[in-house]
């Protein structure tokens, strides 16, 4: 089978690591994705500068003759333009879409939903919520035939971070939001983090999987971490409690609410264990009951893994017609016998 070409819009914390995967599996992922994954161009802002294990030549500023020759484009660069205007050519041409851009899909996603549904393309986002953790995938597709009443969670790696740190070390919170860059966690710009706008983009795209709407960043009520200090986090633990931002979406009687604000988690609640960049995601839905989601929700290989499962579900698309890995990738590993194991 020909190769697919698969375009690298952004070479940052996480565009780096899945230049490497795709790299470094190479050999899986073509038996995984029915087809050689090429990586064809990696578009960055400075060519000059070196980045590991990718290859200079595929460096380039001038992202738009990389996106007509692709047939997968992975955007990973973030911010509003020229990521949306890439997207757009990107659809235009037919190419599957792999994006973890959660700020753009909350407040232009119908937008971008509409042109890829008239180029007959698709938009894969599973990187955009809670980093590496499974959520979207089945949020809109193993809980589509049931009812879900609420989504409830921590889904922005930073903050929770910086709240642990402020709490088990007494950093202020500047001090943490620089470790939180430091490690790959934050956004460019991390006021989009400890402002909640990152967590409410998050709870904009969960709640229109969820339920089935479209929610936008501008329906979700936004308090975000600001104005927290070390003093209110130590009087929380004395009182029993741990302090978490948390990102809500429910039916009520007027309609699909949503709100991300501080709260006062019992230490005893499941949430109040999530620590450091971890995020978790609570479903309630009215058949399957109570669901947890739990994992690595930021930074630059946990957010990779998501963003490469998605480049192998639109290649499978692509080539296998969206049926799963071929007989043949079964062969790759042998298997132990039961026998001696
Ligand atoms: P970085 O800032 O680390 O990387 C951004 C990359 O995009 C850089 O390589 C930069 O080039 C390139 N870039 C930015 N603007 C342009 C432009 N105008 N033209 C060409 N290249 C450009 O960001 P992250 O990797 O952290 O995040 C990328 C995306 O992934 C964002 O949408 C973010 O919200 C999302 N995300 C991030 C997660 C994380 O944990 N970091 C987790 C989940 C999602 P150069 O290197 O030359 O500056
Ligand atoms: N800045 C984001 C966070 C990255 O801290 O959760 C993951 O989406």
């Amino acid at each position: 089978r020909r190769p697919l070409r698969v375009a690298l819009l952004g070479c940052g914390v996480v565009g780096s690591q899945v230049a490497r995967m795709l790299t470094e599996h190479a050999a899986d992922l073509a038996a995984r994705a029915g087809a050689p994954l090429e990586l064809v161009g990696v578009a960055v802002r400075d060519v000059s500068v070196p980045r590991e294990g990718v290859d200079p030549a595929l460096l380039t500023t001038d992202a738009g003759p990389l996106v007509d020759a692709a047939d997968i484009v992975v955007e990973v660069m973030g911010g509003d333009e020229p990521a949306r205007g890439l997207m757009l050519r990107a659809i235009a041409g037919g190419a599957a879409v792999v994006t973890a851009n959660k700020a753009l899909l909350a407040s232009d996603g119908p937008a971008l939903y509409a042109a890829a549904d008239e180029a007959g393309v698709d938009i894969y986002f599973e990187a955009a919520v809670a980093g590496a953790i499974p959520i979207v995938r089945p949020v809109r597709e193993s809980l589509a035939g049931d009812y879900v009443r609420k989504v409830l969670g921590i889904v922005n790696g930073t903050t929770n971070y910086v709240l642990d740190q402020m709490s088990t070390t007494g950093l202020g919170l500047d001090e943490a939001v620089a470790q939180a860059q430091q490690l790959g966690y934050a956004e460019a710009d991390p006021t989009a983090d400890v402002g909640g706008h990152d967590a409410a983009a998050k709870a904009a795209i969960l709640a229109s999987l969820a339920f089935h709407t479209r929610v936008t960043l501008d329906d979700v009520a936004c308090e975000g971490i600001t104005s927290i200090t070390a003093d209110d986090v130590a009087w929380a633990a004395k009182t029993g409690h741990v302090v978490k931002l948390l990102a809500i979406a429910e039916r009520t009687p007027d309609g699909v609410s949503a709100r991300v604000h501080p709260a006062l988690v019992p230490a005893d609640h499941p949430l109040a264990g999530v620590r450091g960049a971890f995020n978790a995601v609570f479903v309630e839905a009215e058949a399957a009951g109570d669901l947890m989601f739990y994992g690595q929700g930021a930074g630059g290989a946990p957010t990779a893994s998501a963003v490469l499962g998605d480049v192998v579900s639109a290649a499978r698309h692509r080539v296998l017609g969206g049926k799963g890995p071929e007989e043949s990738t079964y062969a790759a590993l042998p298997v132990v016998p039961a026998s001696s194991a």
